[in-house]
């Protein structure tokens, strides 16, 4: 293919997808199959890597992240970023209405209503069509520049549809994590032994603030725009500038769903809120209240606003739902890393629309400043939390024997004495081999689809095998015989058979996902890759020093820590050693290797924003010319590949150093 032929593909691939990806994320009516769309997506980024200056600034493959922010420049919006005035209840609501009509006499006012989303707010600025920054709230007067992570949310354009846009204006909007995504992310977390995110909105915040784009990329967020700014508006009123802006390829509120209305007096504004406070806990996405806006634009330059927010809008928040009922008992649940939890039994209530019966106490000292006993009357709130939580005692209701509670000392599944680790808030059982929760919990994620993925046994199947004592670690399982399975309940000859054939099958299974089933703590799939990529057998690994772990390319502290402890413990060296008897995988295939030997014994390390390739292009290339790449510098680093944004202190390490610097065009030199 010629540049030329190559110059138009790339210009229809583009085009295409853009207008995939507007189906999809923003209209939500898919044209083409995931499938037809990664193809797609595939041949652009191949030619966009033949020809580099030939890709497009915005390009669909720019979704899928990869450059990484050092520090995130500050920027000073070019119209403030207000907040809102909050209300509570319809008397606040008519209130506000009385003053406007003040300053607006004689005219009708309409309202447009809209929910308020619960997420981080985000100011988009576009130019000749093109999305050219994003930039958070911040102080209101300058936040920070997040675009590369913004570009990997697919439901904002970065090349807008038609042409009938103003030629430089600002769009804002909330950026929100969808519920299905974030429990998704939860139980992903919960199966790598993570601690699980609270809510989320702080997630949405963080992860938008996170320095690397991809992982960002790997969240998929979501954002619905709330008002447009530009120097002339083409329409007179908000409404009609959100239709407008959704014609541009915006994801604004869809009408038909609800999620925006229009009103001429209170009580129409009433029986929207009504409305979604009822519906609310139905929608894919957090709300905490409704936002209520003058409609037409020359009203609202009229009105004016007040040092902090505009007079002509005002939020309706909605009482955070609590129910208030007895606490029956407290209880203790350990997890798979041994951390408890304690745990209120209710007596059933319902609230935002489902039956509570526990609630979490989430620890010792949680229960102590609340005083929270046995047999109090409690409150439940289901807050931005997914699990409801106990918020207060009602001490009016109070039984007058009641006594304050005692915190466990003893794990109540083992009876071992728990432990509690300097700044940390929970209690460990520090029983990880004795316990039965921890055993199990560790076996769960040992046969789990991304670990070990053994067919024919689930945890049913593990709690079984526990109850009928067969279990005592992941090496049983590869001891275990038919005639011990089959007296089961439920295991016929058939199922047996099955389970027996799962376990052969997963001595197949590489070494990376070996040392991810073995369940060490912060190990998750990647990290497992990782490490197996740079150790290659469990004898390097398990031998490998602090600095050797923390010298491989983003594994810090506090993963080499755990890899050091988990292999400091006979009793993993035990395990370890019994499933390596059993046959499966403790040494890294040979890979297909580097193509060329260019680099060989070079290390780099690699940090910045680089402008022709992405960061893991640049990694890959490294490591395909035979280079290594390693995460920090030390006076055995090669080379320093810079790219923008390259942070200060290493720069300065590098020079002290006097490691060679050098740049994007340098490297692309060097391995032509
Ligand atoms: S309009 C002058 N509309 O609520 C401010 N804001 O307290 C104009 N928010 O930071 C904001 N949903 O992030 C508006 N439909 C909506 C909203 C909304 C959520 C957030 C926004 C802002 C905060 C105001």
């Amino acid at each position: 293919m010629n540049t030329e032929q190559a110059r138009a593909r790339i210009d229809q691939l583009t085009e295409e997808l853009r207008e995939h990806n507007h189906k999809y994320y923003v209209l939500n009516t898919p044209s083409i199959s995931d499938y037809d769309f990664d193809m797609l997506l595939k041949e652009l980024e191949q030619l966009e890597s033949a020809h580099p200056e030939l890709a497009h600034e915005n390009s669909p493959t720019k979704r899928v992240g990869g450059d990484i922010t050092e520090k995130f420049e500050k920027y000073t919006h070019r119209y403030p970023m207000l907040s809102l005035s909050n209300s509570y209840s319809k008397e606040e609501i008519s209130e506000w209405a009385a003053r406007l009509e003040k300053t607006i006499e004689n005219e009708e006012v309409e309202f447009v209503m809209e929910l308020k989303y619960d997420g981080v707010a985000i100011s988009l600025t576009y130019e000749n069509g093109e999305l050219v920054r994003a930039v958070t709230r911040g102080d209101g007067e300058t936040g920070e520049v997040v675009t590369a992570n913004v570009r990997t949310i697919r439901s904002i354009p970065l090349k807008l549809k038609g042409d009938a846009w103003p030629s430089s204006f600002v769009i804002r909007g909330e950026i929100f994590f969808p519920l299905e995504k974030f429990e998704a992310l939860n139980k992903q977390r919960e199966a790598d032994g993570l601690e699980l995110y609270a809510n989320p909105r702080n997630t949405a915040s963080g992860t938008l603030k996170n320095q690397d784009s991809k992982l960002v990329a790997e969240r998929q967020l979501d954002c619905l725009l709330y008002s447009i700014y530009a120097p002339e508006q083409l329409v007179t009123n908000h409404y009609d500038g959100l239709t407008h802006a959704s014609e541009w390829g915006f994801k604004v509120p869809p009408a038909a769903k609800k999620y925006i209305g229009k009103a001429n007096s209170v009580d129409g504004i009433m029986e929207f809120i009504s409305y979604w406070d009822e519906h609310r806990h139905q929608l894919p996405f957090e709300i905490d209240g409704i936002v209520i806006k003058v409609n037409q634009y020359d009203q609202q330059e009229r009105l004016g606003m007040t040092a902090k927010s505009p007079r002509w809008a005002i939020a309706y928040k909605f009482k955070a739902e609590a129910a208030l009922t007895r606490l029956n008992e407290i209880t203790y649940q350990v997890g798979r890393t041994g951390a408890i939890t304690p745990v209120a039994n209710l007596e059933p209530v319902l609230l935002a629309g489902t039956t509570v019966k526990r609630a979490s106490l989430h620890n010792a000292d949680q229960i102590k400043k609340l005083d929270i006993r046995e047999g109090d009357y409690v409150y439940v709130e289901k807050g931005g939390e997914i699990i409801p939580k106990v918020t207060g005692v009602e001490l009016s209701k109070r039984p007058a024997d009641s006594k304050p509670h005692v915190y466990i000392t003893h794990c109540p599944e083992c009876g071992t004495e728990l432990i509690r680790k300097e700044g940390e808030a929970q209690h460990y059982c520090p029983n990880e081999t004795g316990c039965p929760p921890q055993i199990k919990g560790r076996m769960e994620h040992f046969i789990s689809r991304k670990a070990m993925n053994i067919d024919g046994l689930g945890p049913e199947t593990i709690d079984q095998l526990w109850e009928a004592g067969l279990l005592k670690n992941a090496a049983s399982l590869y001891q275990l015989k038919a005639e011990d399975v089959l007296p089961l309940e439920r295991m016929g000859e058939r199922s047996v058979e099955k389970l027996l054939e799962g376990l052969t099958a997963s001595k197949e299974r590489p070494f990376a996902k070996v040392l991810f089933a073995l369940g060490i703590r912060y190990v998750g799939e990647t990290v497992a890759k990782k490490l197996t990529k740079e150790f290659k057998t469990i004898d390097a690994l398990q031998a490998a020093s602090l600095e050797e772990l923390v010298a491989v390319d983003e594994i810090g502290d506090r993963i080499a820590e755990s890899v050091i402890e988990y292999f400091a413990e006979e009793k993993n060296q035990e395990i370890v050693a019994l499933l390596r008897e059993a046959g499966l995988q403790f040494e890294a295939e040979e890979s297909e290797g580097p193509t060329s030997a260019l680099l060989e014994g070079k290390s780099f390390v690699v940090s910045g924003v680089f402008t022709q390739y992405s960061r893991n292009e640049i990694k890959a290339a490294i490591e395909a010319n035979g280079g290594k790449n390693v995460g920090s510098i030390s006076k055995k680093t090669d080379y320093v590949l810079a790219g923008d944004k390259m942070g200060p202190s290493k720069l300065k390490k590098a020079e002290d150093l006097g490691i060679p610097i050098i740049s994007e065009q340098d490297f692309i030199d060097m391995i032509n």
